[in-house]
């Protein structure tokens, strides 16, 4: 029987799926510095986002067949390594796009009517200051007619576009796979097409109310919005990050949260996970999610339910 090690869980769905089909799949976490020795015994590990597993695990794991993340970003695995060492490797890239985008704009809607700061305000006050933070909170915009830059246009990107076109947004899109390309999207469950041609990310820096980043990004890269590229964003700009900490320079942010140049910033995602800087944390113009855009009940089924068909047709090849 083959041994499956789910490190960061699995969703029952695909769980039951590998039993059925005679898996022996157990979920309970191993602490990072103990898995070198627990994955001695497994056939295959999956992991999400926490679970590091890099060249030492693999050298120190020969046994090891297949490392699933469930879930797109593979910048905790040494995935080069492994494949070499003869080690499949695979991921769900399609199953949380939409949950992806819809954080994105949980974030947007919450930022422009105050909603992370009004929750923070209202149990500090007392009912005698209602009326002053009415007025407090009294200059909120719409998102109908604005433009929402997007950089990263794959498949999150794609779905973040649908929706802001659904709601009358306007979109500027940029990808550094994609020059000036025609992308037909296909939203509301593919009732209707819609045609979006790439710009240039200088387009989208300047021209756009927000923006949405959808990048992959490793530990010891560039960021790849940093001082200049502040520079270029309209004042009073908004910033979403739902894909990976470290794709915006977290303290330059900070500073242009300070000096105004971004008005407000939606942040999932951190440069320090788990323990992001708590300048980013107490901020009053940043609205904070915990690294949860996949976490949703449908994304995680449909994780499941691929990382399951994935592995059973590895191991009955
Ligand atoms: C991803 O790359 O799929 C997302 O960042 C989700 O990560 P998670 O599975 O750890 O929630």
């Amino acid at each position: 029987m083959n041994k499956i090690l789910a490190n960061d869980g699995i969703d029952d769905s695909g769980k039951s799926k590998l039993q059925e089909a005679g898996f022996q799949i157990d979920t309970d976490n191993i602490a990072q510095d103990k898995l070198e020795d627990a994955l001695k015994s497994y056939d295959a590990v999956l992991v999400r986002s926490a679970t590091q597993i890099r060249k030492e695990i693999i050298d120190a794991c020969p046994d090891l067949k297949l490392i699933g993340r469930g879930g797109v970003g593979m910048d905790n695995i040494d995935v080069e390594y492994a494949r070499s060492k003869g080690i499949e490797v695979i991921n769900t890239p399609a199953a949380s796009s939409l949950s992806v985008a819809e954080l994105v704009f949980s974030h947007l809607f919450g930022l422009v009517r105050f909603l992370p700061d009004s929750n923070r305000q209202m149990p500090l006050f007392g009912s005698s200051d209602f009326k002053s933070l009415k007025k407090q909170y009294s200059k909120g915009i719409e998102l109908c007619g604005k433009m929402l830059g997007i950089i990263g246009l794959g498949r999150i990107g794609q779905e973040v576009a649908g929706i802001a076109f659904g709601i009358g947004m306007k979109v500027l899109a940029c990808d550094i796979m994609l020059n000036e390309t025609n992308i037909e999207l296909q939203i509301a469950q593919e009732k209707i097409s819609v045609s979006l041609k790439t710009v240039s990310m200088e387009q989208v820096l300047k021209e756009s109310d927000f923006i949405s980043m959808h990048v992959p990004f490793k530990k010891g890269e560039k960021p790849m919005i940093g001082k200049a590229e502040f520079e270029k964003m309209k004042n009073g700009v908004y910033i979403i990050n739902c894909a990976r900490g470290g794709c915006i320079d977290e303290s330059t942010l900070i500073k242009a949260l300070d000096n105004g140049k971004v008005a407000y910033a939606g942040i999932d995602v951190f440069e320090e996970e788990p323990t992001p800087k708590p300048e980013l944390l107490k901020h009053p113009k940043v609205s904070l999610t915990p690294h949860i855009g996949a976490s949703t009940i449908e994304a995680q089924e449909r994780i499941g339910l691929e990382l399951a068909d994935k592995i059973i047709e590895f191991f009955n090849k």
